[in-house]
This record gives structure tokens, sequence and C-alpha cells, in this order.
């Protein structure tokens, strides 16, 4: 880390190419203050967690875990499936815990934010997800909590945030997230 340069890994749980979760990143990018870096990383290399692969993670994983490890903090965007997180969000939260003893995860500050139709606005996932927190050892943020429900009138057909009172809420989230770590 450069003097002064907070590093956050961002990463959404949807692969999907005009994610409204992946707009919300996109949006912390922009909004991001000059004395933080964020970096998107996209899921889409991860493959499916097995254990017979733990002892030599495949490439991408193990490049997920060198950032992950790098990191100041964590950034989050989370959908909502079936009232939980994706799957594709739990597999890389998997991996960046093992093997046994190497939790990457382990004391990050992390903060959450998400997108869905529904009114709830990914309440259920995110509440999924702060209990996962806790064997990871991450320090997620209680607040501000970021749950934006009705998308599809905060989004662009392209996934891209046209909220402007969204987009205030992902730079106070930010800010809040700055403030707790610890350098
Ligand atoms: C959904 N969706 C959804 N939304 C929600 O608020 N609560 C839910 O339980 C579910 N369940 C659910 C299950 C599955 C399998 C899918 C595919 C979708 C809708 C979901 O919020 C919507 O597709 C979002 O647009 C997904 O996020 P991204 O891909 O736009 O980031």
């Amino acid at each position: 880390m450069g003097k002064g340069q907070i590093k956050i890994l961002g990463f959404a749980g949807s692969l999907r190419k005009q994610s409204n979760n992946k707009g919300l990143l996109q949006a912390a990018l922009e909004v991001a203050p000059s004395n933080c870096i964020l970096e998107i990383f996209d899921l889409k290399d991860i493959p499916l967690y097995n254990q017979d692969e733990e002892g030599t993670l495949p490439k991408s994983v193990a490049l997920f875990k060198e950032k992950i490890l790098k990191a100041d903090a964590i950034l989050i965007a989370t959908p909502e499936y079936n009232y939980s997180m994706t799957g594709v969000l739990k597999n890389a939260l998997d991996w960046g815990s093992r093997p046994y003893g190497t939790n990457a995860w382990n004391n990050k500050p992390v903060a959450l934010m998400g997108a869905s139709p529904a009114l709830q606005g990914t309440s259920r996932a995110q509440y999924h997800l702060r209990q996962v927190f806790v064997t990871l050892n991450m320090h997620c943020l209680n607040q501000p909590e970021l749950m934006i429900g009705t998308a599809q009138d905060k989004f662009d057909a392209n996934g891209r945030l046209t909220d402007p009172k969204t987009r205030q809420k992902i730079s106070e989230l930010l800010a809040a997230l700055i403030a707790s770590i610890k350098l």
C-alpha cells in the first residue's frame, strides 16, 4: 500500500454482464475518494470449491486470495437469490477461507450493499452474510445499511446506477468503511 493510499477490494455476487450489483460497484468506483484505490474483481473465473484442489489452489483462486490479503478492506455487492446470498458469492467466500489455517478474510473490515427488484433490497441475503462473517472473522460495518429495493427504477438497461440518492449512499458507505480501517 502506498503512503496514504487505502486499498479496497470489491466484488459482486452476480456474474451477469448487466448486473445491478456490478452497477453498484461501478458507482463506488466513480465516487471513491482520491486516497482510496478500489479494485473490482470479477468472480467469473473462480471455479466451484473442491477440497481436493486445496493442495494447489486453482490459479484464479490463488490470485483472488492474494488480492484479499493485500486489501485493507472489502466491499461486497450482494444480490439476493431465494432469500439468501448467491452460490457464486458463498463459493468465493469459502475459497478465500481455505485451506484451514489460511483464512484470507481474517480481520478484514467489510462493507455490504445490495440491489434487487424487491422492496427489501437484499436484506435477507445481507443478514445471512453477516452470520457468515462471524466465522470468517470479518468485521462488517453495522451502519449504514445499503439495501436498494425496486432496482428496476434505479438502474438503466445496462445495469448502470442512475439514482443520485443511491450514489450518495454509496459514497457514505465507502467513507464509513475507510474510517473503520485501522492502518
Ligand atoms: C432472484 N431474485 C430475488 N430477488 C430478491 O429480492 N429476493 C429473492 O429471494 C430473489 N430470488 C431470486 C432467485 C433467483 C434464482 C434469481 C435468478 C433471482 C431477483 C434478483 O434480485 C434479480 O435477478 C437481481 O437483478 C439479481 O442481481 P443482479 O444480477 O442484477 O446483480
